[in-house]
């Protein structure tokens, strides 16, 4: 079974987080999908408004977002008559989004998404970061204004990444809604927990646009049944740690009260003793 490449939860536990790091421009994007552009033209045909979007005037920095990517992939991007953004993002598995300030706001102005984790394109197409983030318990308190401040000093030739995770019970990468995935929880059998509940991580990365000044962020996402875990005693453990001890904010936004008997079942099977009491 594939393990996951990154452990967040191991690092970040169960709380928000901005835990940017900047990494080697080496490093920038993963690679490891064959075929991106098959999936992502596939949707763009079933649900175009879902999965892009752009505003007018951002056909600037999508070019320069596409040089950046063909310096990394090499010539695979190929525009074709395409919007340079949605070129660059048919060459890797990663959503592009592109950042872009406008009157004062650092806006998206323009995004591929095709493997969103409950949210759409056409909702997100032109928000700002505090908007974007509205959903997000303590955001605008905790978090956006270093955000703000990080986007506005970014370092050209500086790469930053960070990674999240929670668990949902689908493998697929296309879930733009909640609501007929989470409709399916009550049907779980208990003893197939590990099989159909899914660990889903988000790698992110920002850089700078440096000739346009807007940014692009990308958007990553991995997942592995929850079983994934079980020959790994020392990911399990952080894992179970992690679920048991995270902050009532992060629980809530991530709907995990209504996995934890799920989970609880699957981490004892597992021999997982670990508690939050010590008992
Ligand atoms: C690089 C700085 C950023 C930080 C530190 C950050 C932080 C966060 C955090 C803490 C969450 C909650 C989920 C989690 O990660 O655990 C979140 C969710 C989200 N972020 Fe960001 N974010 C950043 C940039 C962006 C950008 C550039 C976009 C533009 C697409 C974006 C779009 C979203 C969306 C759509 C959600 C989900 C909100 C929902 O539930 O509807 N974020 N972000």
């Amino acid at each position: 079974m594939t393990a996951l490449p990154h452990s967040p939860w191991a690092e970040a536990g169960g709380d928000f987080t901005i835990g940017l790091r900047p990494i080697p421009e080496a490093a920038w994007l993963e690679g490891g999908e064959a075929e991106p552009a098959g999936r992502k033209d596939r949707l763009l045909r079933r649900h175009p408004e879902l999965v892009w979007g752009e505003r007018p005037g951002s056909r600037t920095a999508q070019a320069e977002a596409l040089e950046l990517v063909r310096a990394a992939v090499g010539a695979a991007a190929a525009t074709d008559g395409q919007p340079p953004l949605l070129a660059a993002a048919r060459a890797v598995p990663d959503d592009l989004c592109l950042m872009e300030k406008v009157d004062g706001a650092w806006r998206l102005t323009a995004l591929s998404l095709c493997a969103p984790s409950f949210f759409t394109a056409a909702d997100a197409l032109g928000k700002s970061l505090a908007e974007l983030h509205d959903p997000v318990d303590g955001f605008s308190s905790r978090f956006l204004r270093r955000v703000e401040r990080i986007f506005d000093a970014l370092r050209p030739g500086l790469i930053l990444e960070r990674r999240n995770w929670t668990v949902v019970n689908s493998g697929e990468l296309f879930t733009p809604h909640a609501a007929p995935i989470r409709a399916r929880i009550a049907d779980i059998p208990p003893q197939d927990a590990g099989r159909i509940l899914h660990l889903r991580v988000e790698r992110q990365t920002l850089r700078r646009l440096p000739r346009t000044g807007g940014a692009l962020f990308t958007i990553r996402i991995w997942r592995a049944p929850l079983e994934s875990l079980a020959g790994e005693p020392e990911r399990l453990a952080a894992f179970a740690r992690a679920w048991r001890t995270a902050r009532p904010d992060f629980r809530n936004y991530k709907g995990f009260a209504s996995y934890d008997t799920l989970v609880e079942a699957f981490l004892r099977a597992q021999g997982e003793s670990y508690s939050v009491n010590g008992v």
